[in-house]
């Protein structure tokens, strides 16, 4: 590869941490570090950035109800979504959160520049408040909040204006000059027609909300949203600084659909107002849907990527994602399929090839790759025409393949790549190199026959690594091949690469086959459980147990991945049997406190949330009969 490599930069969306991940989130971002990984192999110096959107009213309210700072928790909820894309194989280079400080720096000087160059100024914002979600909602004055339902307010309040009106023009001639700038081409057409229908100035920062970026000098003006959000981009890779790291601007902005306003008009227009080059390209992919429904936290079907990587391996869920949806089209998720794709494609498909040559190479050939009939040196009779094509098909396959990578047609380079498996399995099976005979001539044909099925799994794993890291990385080293595949050149890939003599690895299997019913049935069960874990912030087990005699049931349901608490912190706690004679129920308040509304409480009691509902239900010894007032060790 060139030393001096050219650089390439990409960034999925940064997620919300009012919520955990699922499998559309999880889309973005494994389409994201596909194509890091993608280029890398093309001979890239790649900044792949993803990570966390942090501020704003949500997460206030949603810290509120957990009972903790908002900066706990943002902190526990980024590291949920951090460590899923590392147990997803995702190799993203930045992680950014827009409470990082040099995320703020960056905002506030992306704001000065848009300012001094007269694109911002003060005004006044009005709309409908809803005081009991404290957050503005879109209807119009005398309609109801349409997340509560209660009557809404309409307020003014002060804020700063950024002056997007001015950049209609510039917009639509820089997407004339750029045709590819927005893709795909129906996106591309959406966003035309809305800059053509006229651009309203947009409100950047708000003073009823606590939770953001200062604006320097305005307090207690905070930033809003997209002009914090979209700053991150530029955040990660040097801020003010970018020309130091050479990495702005990005060449790949890959969004969802229904942000690709935010990315092709706002964005644009900030950088523009700031002096800043433009982004090469923002790709807007589709939905993943779940019975014809965007899948989303509010309509509460959403999937995890958690227990099907547990069940089938993070490969799965990748090929599964990549494979059946078109890129840039909505596409269905469905157990059944997913789980058939497992079972057709990877366990009879990949990984049956990589287990079948390896086990003949090892029985024929003491498990060293044998040499091939070559016409200049071997016995021109025992090159067969079936063998040129399959050899020579493996060109043709790269040819395709990396067009169609860079065309992000995801789905189509899983079918040749696929194409050409089929191919090789179809060649062993006519050879049938089992079914020849121990004599030299028979021996050479087997080796010949052999060679070529290995070395067609060597180029196809080459070709599908970017989207099955974890799989090709396994067959490259059971082909006994020396480094890392991720590091090798996909320029390279051509038919006869594997040396002859080689040692192979040990075998093993890659994709054990798995009965379709029994895969789906641990995969929900398993998803069942996780939906019962409350998020990791709403119980911290080392707070809970050193405050003494405070708190609520909540306390009682911690998940793994909270703080552990030493024996001496535990011995701080003073649990005991005790008996409920009579209750009453406290007006206004649906937890204990130490100090609630005028009543003390000395106590706790332990209780479990049983139910979509959440019963609750006490903790109890039902079996024994244990003496009231009893220590709890
Ligand atoms: N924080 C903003 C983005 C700011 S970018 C500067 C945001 N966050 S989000 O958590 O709601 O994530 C949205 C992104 O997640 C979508 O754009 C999309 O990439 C992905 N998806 C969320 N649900 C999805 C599906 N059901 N299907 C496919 N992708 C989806 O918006």
């Amino acid at each position: 590869m060139p030393a001096n490599k050219p650089k390439f930069y990409l960034t999925t969306p940064i997620y919300y941490t009012n919520g955990l991940p699922h499998i559309g989130h999880t889309y973005s971002t494994i389409v994201c570090d596909t194509i890091r990984r993608y280029k890398r192999m093309r001979g890239y110096d790649v900044v792949m950035t993803t990570g966390t959107d942090e501020h704003g009213v949500n997460v206030e309210r949603s810290a509120k109800k957990a009972g903790v700072p908002e900066s706990e928790f943002v902190a526990k909820m980024a590291a949920e979504w951090r460590a899923l894309w590392e147990e997803l194989g995702v190799q993203g280079d930045e992680f950014i959160r827009t409470t990082d400080l040099k995320h703020a720096h960056t905002v506030q000087w992306l704001f000065k520049q848009c300012r001094d160059n007269g694109f911002v100024y003060p005004g006044h914002y009005t709309g409908q408040y809803c005081i009991y979600d404290n957050a503005y909602v879109d209807v119009k004055p005398g309609e109801n909040c349409p997340d509560c339902g209660r009557p809404t307010e309409t307020v003014t309040e002060a804020n700063f204006y950024f002056k997007l009106s001015a950049f209609q023009k510039p917009l639509l001639d820089w997407y004339a000059k750029h045709p590819d700038f927005i893709q795909p081409e129906a996106r591309r057409n959406e966003v035309l027609s809305f800059v053509e229908g006229g651009l309203r100035d947009l409100s950047i920062t708000r003073t009823s909300i606590r939770w953001g970026i200062p604006v320097p000098g305005e307090e207690p003006h905070v930033f809003y949203v997209w002009f914090d959000a979209l700053t991150a981009y530029l955040s990660a890779v040097g801020g003010p600084q970018y020309e130091k790291t050479g990495f702005w601007p990005a060449n790949l902005h890959l969004v969802g659909k229904e942000i690709i306003r935010f990315h092709a008009v706002y964005w644009p227009a900030f950088l523009m107002a700031a002096g800043l080059p433009l982004p090469k390209q923002i790709w807007a992919h589709g939905w993943l849907l779940m019975d014809s429904a965007k899948m989303s936290k509010s309509l509460g079907n959403v999937v995890r990527p958690r227990p099907i990587v547990n069940v089938l391996g993070m490969d799965a869920l990748r090929y599964y994602l990549l494979r059946e949806t078109v890129f840039g089209q909505d596409g269905n998720f469905s157990y059944d399929a997913l789980v058939q794709r497992y079972n057709s494609d990877l366990a009879n498909g990949l990984g049956n090839l990589a287990s079948r040559t390896a086990a003949m190479i090892e029985r024929y050939f003491g498990n060293r790759v044998p040499a091939y009939s070559d016409p200049k040196i071997g016995d021109p009779h025992l090159i067969e025409t079936q063998d040129l094509h399959l050899a020579s098909d493996t060109s043709v396959l790269k040819e395709h393949v990396l067009r169609l990578y860079d065309a992000l047609q995801f789905s189509r380079v899983l079918d040749f790549i696929w194409g050409h498996l089929a191919a090789t399995d179809q060649y062993l099976t006519a050879e049938q190199p089992w079914a020849l005979g121990d004599d030299a001539k028979s021996l050479q044909r087997k080796a010949t026959v052999l060679y070529l099925a290995a070395d067609a799994l060597r180029s196809i794993s080459l070709l599908a690594h970017p989207i099955l890291p974890d799989a090709t990385a396994k067959i490259w080293k059971l082909l006994g091949e020396n480094g890392k595949i991720e590091e090798q050149d996909l320029d390279a890939v051509q038919w006869g690469r594997l040396a002859v003599g080689t040692q192979l690895g040990k075998s093993q299997a890659l994709f054990p086959r798995i009965e379709k019913a029994e895969a789906i049935e641990r995969i929900e069960a398993m998803e069942k459980e996780e939906q019962k874990q409350p998020s990791p912030v709403i119980a911290p087990v080392a707070k809970a147990a050193s405050a003494p005699a405070a708190g609520g049931a909540a306390a009682a349901a911690a998940p793994a991945t909270t703080e552990k608490i030493g024996i001496e912190d535990f011995a701080k706690v003073e649990m005991r049997v005790g008996q409920i004679k009579t209750a009453e129920r406290i007006v206004g308040a649906d937890k204990l406190l130490r100090k609630l509304r005028g009543v003390e409480s000395d106590g706790m009691i332990v209780a479990a949330t049983v139910g979509p509902e959440g019963r609750p239900v006490l903790a109890g010894f039902p079996d024994e009969d244990v003496e009231i007032g009893a220590r709890l060790k």
